[in-house]
């Protein structure tokens, strides 16, 4: 039985919409009134520059009753709050926000196999965009979840951020910053269980799945354990409409499955 059974319709957010795991969870959420209970109202979409999101910004634009695209970097607080307040003009509450903004390489940044390969700058982007951004984010979307309904905020983390799990080494800011992206949010959802008691707060492990993150790092990945977008949305919606209240701070794999910390 789904978490969102009693809301209807209700509202969503997904920042980091314009690509992979993001844009899925768009679509999957604007086609969700189709093939299961969901009664979604509106999407706020998230995106950082035009180039990246075309598909997303088509899609609103054939969509515009139920898509809203908000331009927003995740390192620049303003933006964040700003996003938000725009959503806060129009609605009160939301009963679904995921943060997929994730990065592993970018233009001059790519994991580090060793120590030699740290250098300050890199390692201080890993965090600025996996842990920093995603906290701020929490920061503001608290007013919009303050309400007495049913809520999930879900974070995208990953499995190489288990301190745990890691019996592999390398990809020190990316598993750094995951682990302190798992540690901030465990926070969130303490303070969320306060402040608005009926929200559950979980991070989820998506399991290798075919982006422009994980593009280069697909050789030695087997066919059946490299997953489709759409593959990886359906299971991670399953497991988030399967939460239960106790299951706030929890780190979920994408079956479902308790991840070590
Ligand atoms: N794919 C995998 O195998 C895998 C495995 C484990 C965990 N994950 C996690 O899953 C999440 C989604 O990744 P993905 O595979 O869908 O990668 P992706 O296709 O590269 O998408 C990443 C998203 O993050 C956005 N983003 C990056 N930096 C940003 C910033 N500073 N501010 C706002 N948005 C920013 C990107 O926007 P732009 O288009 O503007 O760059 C894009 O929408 C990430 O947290 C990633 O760490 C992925």
């Amino acid at each position: 039985m789904s978490i969102f059974r009693e809301i209807k319709p209700f509202n969503t957010c997904v920042i980091g919409a314009s690509q992979g795991i993001g844009l899925g969870f768009v679509k999957y959420l604007l086609t969700s009134h189709q093939n299961n209970q969901l009664s979604v109202n509106h999407i706020y979409a998230t995106y950082r520059q035009d180039d990246s999101a075309r598909e997303l910004l088509t899609l609103a634009a054939t969509n515009p009753e139920q898509i809203t695209c908000l331009r927003m970097d995740i390192t620049d607080e303003n933006q964040i709050a700003m996003g938000m307040q725009c959503i806060r003009n129009q609605v009160q509450k939301l009963h679904f926000a995921i943060n997929c903004v994730g990065i592993l390489h970018e233009e001059n940044l790519q994991p580090e196999k060793s120590l030699r390969h740290l250098n300050f700058d890199n390692l201080t982007r890993y965090f600025q965009v996996n842990s920093i951004g995603g906290v701020l984010l929490a920061k503001h979307l608290l007013p919009l979840f303050k309400h007495q309904d049913r809520s999930v905020f879900a974070t995208i983390s990953a499995k190489v951020g288990s301190i745990g799990d890691n019996f592999l080494g390398g990809w020190y800011g990316y598993r750094a910053s995951k682990a302190a992206l798992n540690m901030l949010m465990r926070n969130v959802a303490i303070e969320y269980a306060r402040s608005c008691p009926k929200s559950i707060v979980v991070t989820l492990h998506p399991g290798t799945t075919d982006t422009r993150l994980s593009q280069p790092f697909q050789t030695n990945v087997p066919p059946e354990k490299l997953f489709p977008v759409e593959r990886t949305v359906s299971q991670l919606m399953a497991v988030i409409q399967g939460l239960k209240p106790e299951n706030s701070g929890q780190f979920f794999s994408w079956d479902g499955s308790n991840l070590p910390w």
